[in-house]
């Protein structure tokens, strides 16, 4: 573990500069294809395949600002490794609104975080057309690339490109405009697919009360399973949790106002209000029943973005999910630039017991830190499992921005950590299994850092096994904005 240096994480300094931190919140306006000649260390000749990251590229339109990072164009990067080099390319995702929004020099669309169109309250009312910017996650599975926003459907790039080849119905699966949430998850081996990968993914649709709707890919791409319940009350889910039997939702404690969105007013994530004293509902569907009513359990959870992974025990469900105590409301005068992140509650990290003959609940914090992002080996997923790795603060107390990563021994309640304080913001990491590996930590942790003293973003690999310094870090020429989600495939696509 890395110690931390006299000047950080005591109660009276912080371990981060907020102008530094505000410069990795600048649009990249340019798209870049080069090799990476810049690295410390070694990149592992072993560790070979594409990286794929996601998140909002552009933080203003010609100038005009948006609202929330959640707002911003979607824009991948992708960074493919061969033989001990490493390749860099960016794209934008040619989605309609952008191309839109490019041509024009100005924002057309409202933002579901609160970026609305110039002209006010009139400009804005009855105008409910969302603008789909395939800025949360990217995923390479049944030979597709695909670009994920949960309110619409995905956009398809090519992979060796990035160019944007449209929108994707899945072989006709999505309806125009339907849902699609940017947390699939990969079952390693499917109790009812012989063994082999699947691919599950899951669609909410909202209102007095929601449906969601389950889909499972084989690795072909082709659909095996799609299934869709019913439950009551408005839901506001971003990811889910399976387990080889079960997929598990948690919906968070909110309500939604629709009067002041469709008026024009506010944006529709505006319009939601977390109430901190009601209970989270746990949403168990059985995998394998799919016509079986799914069972909801109550827990006072708080809010969830995103779940670590679940697995069976006996009869209990174990769940590790990173929760906040409160969740404020996105505030229509607020810069998110200005955020005071000592006023806000840390995300942190929870275990949830779920007895499913009696329906209790216990809940316990496995750690105070200020968390985000967690991330396992993928053949781990939905097992019982012992690592968990994340991004956090450099400091074990407080909420602050995410400088740190660091792993999770849930077995003997090791914590290692490896910190970029005080000029680097970490992202999420994703990890990358050892191609002859067999322990569950044997792999590498990829995760991009904006380095303020550089003005510019690395892309750092860390060895899973022991975290105390990177393996190699690649410079690159320039910085990218903090990014939301990505994932690794063995293959390259490089010509
Ligand atoms: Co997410």
């Amino acid at each position: 573990m890395q110690a931390a240096s006299p000047t950080q994480s005591t109660s009276h300094s912080v371990s981060y500069n907020r102008a530094d931190w505000q410069r990795g919140y600048r649009s990249l306006k340019q798209e870049f294809d080069y090799w990476i000649d810049a690295v410390t260390g070694e990149i592992p000749t072993a560790l070979k395949g594409t990286l794929f990251r996601n998140g909002p590229g552009l933080l203003d339109v010609n100038g005009q600002r948006i609202h929330h990072p959640f707002d911003g164009d979607g824009m991948i990067c992708a960074v493919t490794f061969d033989r001990g080099t490493a390749h860099f390319r960016n794209r934008y995702v040619q989605t309609e609104g952008y191309r839109a929004e490019q041509q024009a020099g100005k924002i057309l669309y409202r933002g579901v975080f609160g970026t609305d169109k110039p002209g006010g309250w009139l400009a804005n009312a009855l105008d409910l057309k969302l603008k789909n910017i395939a800025n949360t996650n990217v995923i390479y599975w049944g030979g597709k690339l695909l670009a994920l926003w949960e309110a619409a459907e995905p956009y398809r790039l090519d992979p060796a490109t990035l160019e944007t080849l449209g929108l994707e119905d899945l072989d006709g699966l999505l309806p125009a405009g339907a849902p699609f949430s940017a947390h699939p998850r990969i079952d390693p081996a499917s109790l009812q697919d012989g063994g082999q990968a699947v691919l599950v993914n899951f669609a909410i649709k909202t209102g007095l009360s929601s449906t969601i709707t389950l889909y499972e890919f084989t690795p072909d791409g082709k659909p095996v399973r799609q299934y869709a319940h019913s439950v009551p009350g408005f839901a506001f889910i971003h990811d889910f949790v399976i387990t080889p039997r079960y997929a598990i939702f948690f919906q968070n404690p909110v309500s939604f106002n629709p009067v002041p969105f469709l008026l024009g007013l506010r944006s529709a994530g505006e319009c939601i209000t977390f109430r901190a004293q009601q209970l989270t509902q746990i949403i168990v569907v059985d995998r394998q029943q799919p016509r079986a009513t799914p069972r909801i359990l109550e827990a006072k959870a708080g809010f969830v973005f995103h779940h670590a992974n679940a697995f069976e025990r006996g009869d209990e469900l174990v769940i590790d999910s990173v929760c906040y105590a409160d969740l404020p409301a996105v505030d229509p005068e607020g810069d998110f630039r200005q955020t005071n992140f000592a006023a806000l509650a840390p995300g942190q990290l929870w275990r949830f017991v779920l007895n499913l003959k009696t329906g209790i609940v216990q809940q316990q914090l496995l750690d105070s830190r200020c968390c985000e992002f967690p991330t396992v080996h993928p053949q781990w997923v939905g097992r019982e499992y012992r690592y968990v790795y994340l991004a956090a603060a450099h400091a074990p107390q407080g909420n602050a921005p995410h400088q740190a990563i660091v792993k999770w021994d849930l077995q003997t309640g090791d914590r290692d950590l490896w910190s970029a304080a005080p000029r680097g913001y970490v992202s999420e990491p994703v990890f990358v299994p050892h191609p002859r590996g067999n322990a569950e930590d044997d792999g590498w942790l990829l995760t991009l850092v904006f380095d303020a003293a550089r003005d510019a973003s690395d892309l750092v690999i860390l060895d899973a096994a022991d975290l105390s310094q990177p393996v190699a870090q690649l410079h690159l020429k320039h910085h990218v904005p903090y990014g939301l989600h990505g994932s690794f495939t063995s293959q390259c696509f490089l010509s």
